[in-house]
């Protein structure tokens, strides 16, 4: 047991591959500059006491066995109660959060917020880290299972396994992870804020009606169009077979088929150096997330039209859809709106001092 523990997690963008973690597809996300920081304290009893610096609001709850509430409370309960469900010994402690991401922004402060809790939690009771891709799994069950968001692990192996000026190419299938240059020389690539907030662990409002299914929604699409085809995993899938079957799931198969394409494509495209390739692609992302797999909104693409105004190469929305912020690929010389952030490949979660 050390006093104290400081962890800082990051947030992340993905530069493409969309909705395919959860269909073991393919994606490429890279960590931010951005994140969550948790400072945790041994307090020698055995409870657990959260105090939430952004939202100005706190949690105590017995570290043996806190009960279930949903919320952000949810996040520090779960990651407590699965850490320990796998053998690691906590003590007592007070956590300090505080974040640079903001909540919603499809910049993932969700998984940098369960990551951060992690390192800290472990960190303070002197144990030593599990595996990351075993951590980032635990991650996401806490999401799933005490969030109520049924998102995949995309975020999480972004915070835990990012690396300095690199994407990772993460194969869902058996979790590998390959860290791609990404060399962008006079080229930015920059966020953009829909002003839309999104919420993956509820109903979403779509782009034609105030109440149209959100992220949870997709995710069911997606499992019925397997039972449909009789394949494990949309992974699987071949598209000629997927036409055949009921709207909207042919439209939702064809996006996962083809942004796994446009994945590896990305990757051949930034070896050989083609950023103006990569903006295709990202065009051609948004394109199939608001045509096939429905998650953009009016506000969103205002976003992406600001961004393609400015001069950019490629814009899409990023992240679980409805809301949150856009990427673009702008070109040396372009003058991205004001708010526009540059967001900059950095290295993944670890303990700070
Ligand atoms: C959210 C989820 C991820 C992933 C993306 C969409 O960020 O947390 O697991 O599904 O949406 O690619």
């Amino acid at each position: 047991m050390t006093e104290t523990a400081i962890a800082f997690a990051p947030g992340r963008v993905n530069l493409i591959g969309e909705h395919t973690d959860y269909n073991q597809g393919l994606a490429l996300p890279f960590a931010i500059r951005e994140g969550v920081t948790v400072r945790a304290q041994a307090t020698g009893n055995a409870h657990v006491t959260v105090i939430a610096r952004d939202l100005d609001a706190e949690d105590s709850f017995p570290l043996r066995a806190p009960d279930r509430t949903r919320g952000w409370r949810g996040f520090a309960r779960g990651i407590v109660t699965e850490l320990q469900a796998q053998g690691h010994n906590l003590v007592g402690a007070e956590l300090e959060i505080s974040g640079t991401v903001p909540p919603g922004s499809g910049l993932s402060s969700s998984a940098a917020l369960e990551v951060a809790l992690c390192l800290a939690l472990l960190a303070v009771a002197g144990l030593s880290e599990p595996d990351r891709i075993d951590l980032a799994a635990l991650c996401s069950k806490v999401e799933n299972d005490w969030v109520g968001a049924q998102t995949g692990l995309l975020d999480q192996i972004a915070s835990l396994r990012g690396e300095a000026n690199c994407a990772l190419r993460i194969d869902f299938r058996d979790r590998s992870v390959d860290p791609v240059p990404l060399d962008l020389g006079d080229y930015a690539l920059v966020t953009l804020d829909s002003g839309e907030r999104h919420a993956n662990a509820g109903p979403s409002r779509g782009r034609d009606g105030p109440e149209e299914p959100g992220y949870n929604q997709r995710r069911s699409e997606c499992a019925r169009a397997c039972e449909a085809l009789g394949v494990a995993s949309l992974r699987e899938a071949d598209l000629a077979q997927a036409r055949k079957l009921p709207e909207p799931l042919a439209r939702r198969v064809k996006h996962v088929i083809t942004e796994n394409e446009r994945v590896e494509r990305t990757v051949s495209a930034l070896a050989a150096g083609d950023l103006d390739r990569v903006g295709e692609l990202l065009d051609a992302s948004h394109a199939s997330l608001r045509d096939d797999y429905e998650i953009s909104t009016p506000a969103v693409e205002r976003a992406v039209a600001r961004l393609r105004d400015a001069g950019a190469l490629g814009a899409r929305i990023v992240g679980g859809g409805f809301g949150g912020n856009v990427l673009g690929l702008l070109p040396p010389g372009a003058t991205p709106p004001p708010e526009a952030i540059s967001v900059i490949p950095s290295p993944g979660a670890h303990l700070v001092g």
